[in-house]
């Protein structure tokens, strides 16, 4: 690794300049683990816009959460934050307010906002920390679309401000809101909370619309208000560690570059499983379905990665350039390459038309697996099969399951007969891993091949590792002025093309829509799944191949 180190140094001496560029940066937190900014965003190699994009705050910051209430700031934003907060890696003396419609006490909210801190008896400090972290924490309530509202917050904002030693002032806003409420909340803060001087930050999340007009709309609304630079949109699995995870891989590697393109490589699969469907998120998802939920967004952006050509450089707009790019060249995905998947009812667990906040009758796909062709010479005939389904049982684990898996093409015939195909395979979670499938002599004094595999898995490779959560990743990229795990304008919209055309025809905009096939709740998904993927190539090796441990006796 000692390309990463030499990366990461440069990243350090890069960040200490702009550092001691700035007159009145206030001390790291006392917390902080000694050493070198312990996590550099890759847009300080090289900068290509203006110093505010890039400004990282690290003193003098307020974090507001708009829409604390809700579901998403207290399973996600505030256990994020409190990470964070506890390995020092929030501004110096940071102050988080919660803003949302429903009247609470401080009491409630502290209870609510750190009711997902996931708690471990043999974690003597924990309590303690929580109670540092309560400290940090206010609340306003108010309404949204109201500017005496907003006026109120600001000025909440402005008595914590009064006690700055220094003229900085940060604000980082997040939205943790339904789509509703974005753009009434984005101008509102603009026109009534916006730190001026100061440097203001927002962070919205997905849906970002529907299809390419609405999301065109909610863009250009947004940018009324909002700078591209001021703007960091979430799609948190660009956050895992394992997504993250492909730039070096492939770029950090001889060994994958060289055979990363149609002449070596089958097939691509990046896949989803949940074990649970909707329950009582029906009404919601609904109106989404499975393809805007999770493949529109994140599997398209490993796709992206995965498929895009190494960038200039590590700076935010060099990657996200060629993430563009590569997406520019694949068409709008084509109805026979689409098969589409309902789960009903099985062994006691209730079907999606059962649940009560899902409207009679939806035809709404809770399955989707999609083929998308990237045209250039890289890629042209390697299809992408994009798959991502709720209420599927996935093995040993009750929890959702993601990776991508390369298949590479059959070795020369000859010597060798059915011998199976190499794979590497990154499972993105649970339990972080990236192992090859291949082949090898079977142990003994026979010549015979065998399946098996090269495996890295980061629990037994790795001791102590700390694999952060992607929102812990995100929010400290954003507080840091790193771009480069948020997702652009144009490839929103490029995005979009890929996957509106099929998205009208399963509304129903264009006649009828298309019936999704049924699949018991807990299967793999629709019984077509199988013929569906071998249509494109792949071969699933199965025979002799045991895992974890293959058992030579019975070989
Ligand atoms: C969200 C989707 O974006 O991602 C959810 O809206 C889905 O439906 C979730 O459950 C999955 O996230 P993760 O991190 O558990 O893979």
């Amino acid at each position: 690794m000692g390309w990463y180190r030499a990366v990461k140094e440069k990243l350090a001496t890069a960040a200490t300049k702009r550092d001691a560029k700035r007159k009145s940066l206030v001390p790291t937190s006392p917390t902080a683990p000694a050493g070198p900014t312990p996590h550099m965003g890759s847009s300080a190699v090289v900068s290509s816009s203006s110093d505010a994009a890039h400004y990282e705050m690290k003193g003098n910051t307020i974090i507001v959460v708009f829409g604390a209430s809700g579901d998403l700031a207290k399973k996600k934003t505030f256990p994020a934050l409190f990470r964070l907060f506890r390995q020092g890696f929030l501004p110096n003396d940071v102050k988080i307010v919660g803003y949302a419609r429903t009247k609470m006490d401080k009491a409630e909210f502290h209870s609510r906002a750190t009711s997902y801190i996931k708690k471990s008896d043999d974690d003597a400090g924990l309590a303690e920390s929580i109670d540092k972290f309560k400290d940090t924490l206010t609340y306003v309530d108010g309404d949204y679309d109201t500017g005496a509202a907003f006026d109120v917050l600001n000025a909440h904002l402005l008595e914590i401000e009064a006690h700055y030693t220094s003229e900085d002032k940060n604000r980082l806003f997040y939205f943790a809101l339904p789509p509703n409420v974005f753009v009434t909340v984005a101008k509102n803060i603009k026109e009534h909370v916006y730190a001026s001087p100061g440097v203001n930050r927002i962070i919205v999340e997905k849906p970002f619309g529907k299809d390419l007009d609405s999301a065109r709309e909610l863009l250009s609304s947004l940018k009324q208000y909002w700078s591209e630079e001021e703007t960091y949109r979430i799609d948190h699995y660009l956050g895992k560690e394992m997504v993250k995870n492909i730039l070096v891989l492939r770029f950090a590697n001889v060994a994958f570059a060289s055979c990363w393109d149609k002449s070596h490589i089958s097939n691509v699969q990046i896949t989803f499983k949940e074990p649970f469907g909707t329950e009582g998120r029906g009404g919601y998802f609904d109106s989404f379905g499975i393809i805007r939920d999770v493949l529109q967004n994140h599997l398209l952006q490993v796709l992206s990665i995965l498929t895009m050509e190494r960038p200039v450089s590590f700076s935010a707009e060099d990657i996200r350039d060629e993430k563009v790019k590569v997406l520019r060249c694949i068409p709008p995905i084509a109805q026979e390459d689409t098969l589409l998947g309902q789960y009903v009812g099985a062994d006691g667990k209730p079907g999606y038309l059962d649940d009560d906040t899902v409207p009679r009758g939806s035809v709404c796909p809770t399955f989707a697996a999609t083929t998308l062709w990237i045209n250039n010479p890289r890629w042209e005939g390697v299809p992408f099969i994009l798959k991502a389904g709720k209420g599927i049982m996935n093995g040993r684990y009750f929890c959702p399951k993601s990776k991508y898996g390369i298949q590479f093409k059959d070795v020369t015939q000859g010597i060798f007969q059915d011998i199976a195909r190499n794979e590497l395979v990154i499972r993105i979670q649970p339990s972080e891993a990236v192992y090859l499938k291949m082949n090898a002599k079977t142990p003994g004094l026979q010549t015979h091949a065998m399946v098996t595999e090269m495996d890295l898995t980061y629990n037994r490779r790795f001791a102590e590792a700390k694999i952060p959560e992607a929102y812990e990743a995100l929010i400290l990229d954003a507080l840091q002025g790193d771009h480069s795990n948020f997702v652009r304008h144009d490839e929103l919209d490029v995005a979009w093309k890929i996957f509106t055309p099929i998205l009208h025809w399963i509304d129903g905009k264009n006649g009828t829509p298309p019936h999704p096939s049924s699949y018991p709740y807990g299967l793999r998904g629709p019984q077509d799944l199988d013929k569906f993927i071998q249509k494109y190539g792949y071969h699933r090796t199965t025979a002799n191949y045991e895992w974890p441990v293959t058992n030579l006796a019975k070989a």
